[in-house]
């Protein structure tokens, strides 16, 4: 398939083109740094620097949508949600409206898309059928998905991935949470839950979507087994061969880090209905073994 990627160049990006090189597929990854393409995703891949050069005559198969600002990297002031807002739902509609305007319009788009749609929802189990929930994260994906389902108008099958926390060992979450000595650090009172999931069952799970004719709508990218916060530190650090696990008490980082405390001290248990439905096998069901493959 001939495949255009947005965020090709980001963590999840850069596996995904290393599973669809394997399968031979054709790709062109939009990027601002278009020269860092082939670096980073492969020799073999195309770069496009904005989506104005899109031509209504070039034709893609499919196109897979994971651009997006990093959220959890710098306060969320006024700007940064602009920057937020902009690199995913303002892009998103450019990428419809290119699609629209194509001759041959792709089969398939797959979209990004988070947990944070749930909200905060504390011990809920949430499947795809869970209402939409409330704050600056849930707006923001509901907006991402909303401009994504406009593609279906023109006939293309939309497939909205509602992300977990990607466990990686080329960056992310695992990269800012792993401190030296195995020290662990425990936000608030650590009752959050931590819906995670391992990079490889995240390609997977992609590659699956991309293939499956009959996918369609949200999806959660998300392993079997959540646990709490407290828990996954727990673990990480007796991995890392320390004992050691700190509170971050909840009213400071609050004050350290304002509304993007939300990020730590918020979270949503959330279950993979569809995708398990689909009779997909997880790699890695428990944090316990991911972690271990990874550290
Ligand atoms: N990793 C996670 O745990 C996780 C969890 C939930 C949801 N997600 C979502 O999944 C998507 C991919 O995640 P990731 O971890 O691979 O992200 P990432 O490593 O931060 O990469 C995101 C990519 O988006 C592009 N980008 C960043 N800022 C941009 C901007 N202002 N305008 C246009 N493009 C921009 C970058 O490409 P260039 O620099 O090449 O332009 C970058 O490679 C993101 O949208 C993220 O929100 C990730």
């Amino acid at each position: 398939m001939r495949i255009l990627l947005t965020g090709g160049t980001g963590l999840i990006g850069r596996s995904l083109c290393r599973a669809l090189l394997a399968q031979s597929h054709q790709l062109t990854v939009l990027s601002r740094h278009p020269e860092t393409v082939t670096s980073r995703c492969g020799a073999t891949v195309a770069a496009m620097a904005s989506l104005d050069e899109w031509q209504p005559e070039h034709a893609f198969d499919a196109v897979i949508n994971l651009a997006g600002e990093p959220i959890a990297d710098a306060a969320w002031s006024d700007k940064r949600k602009q920057a937020l807002w902009d690199s995913r739902v303002t892009l998103t509609r450019q990428l419809v409206q290119k699609i629209a305007a194509a001759h041959v319009q792709p089969g398939v788009l797959l979209s990004g898309s988070a947990i944070g749609y749930y909200g905060n929802r504390q011990a809920l189990a949430l499947d795809e059928a869970a209402d939409g929930g409330s704050g600056y994260s849930a707006e923001l994906c509901a907006a991402w998905e909303h401009a994504a389902l406009e593609a279906s108008a023109l006939g293309v099958r939309v497939c909205l991935l509602r992300t977990g926390l990607v466990l990686s060992d080329g960056g992310g979450l695992l990269a800012k949470m792993r401190l030296p000595f195995g020290i662990g650090v425990r936000f608030g009172r650590g009752e959050q839950w931590m819906s995670w999931i391992h990079i490889d069952d995240h390609v997977q799970i992609m590659l699956r979507l991309l293939d499956d004719a009959q996918a369609h709508g949200a999806y959660n990218l998300t392993a079997p087994e959540p646990v709490s916060q407290a828990e996954f530190v727990r673990i990480l650090s007796e991995l890392s061969g320390g004992r050691v696990v700190f509170t971050a008490p909840a009213g400071v980082l609050r004050l350290a880090l304002g509304e993007r405390a939300s990020l730590l001290l918020e979270g949503q248990r959330v279950l993979p209905g569809r995708i398990k439905a689909s009779g997909y096998a997880f790699r890695y069901s428990q944090v316990m073994d991911a972690l271990r493959a990874l550290l």
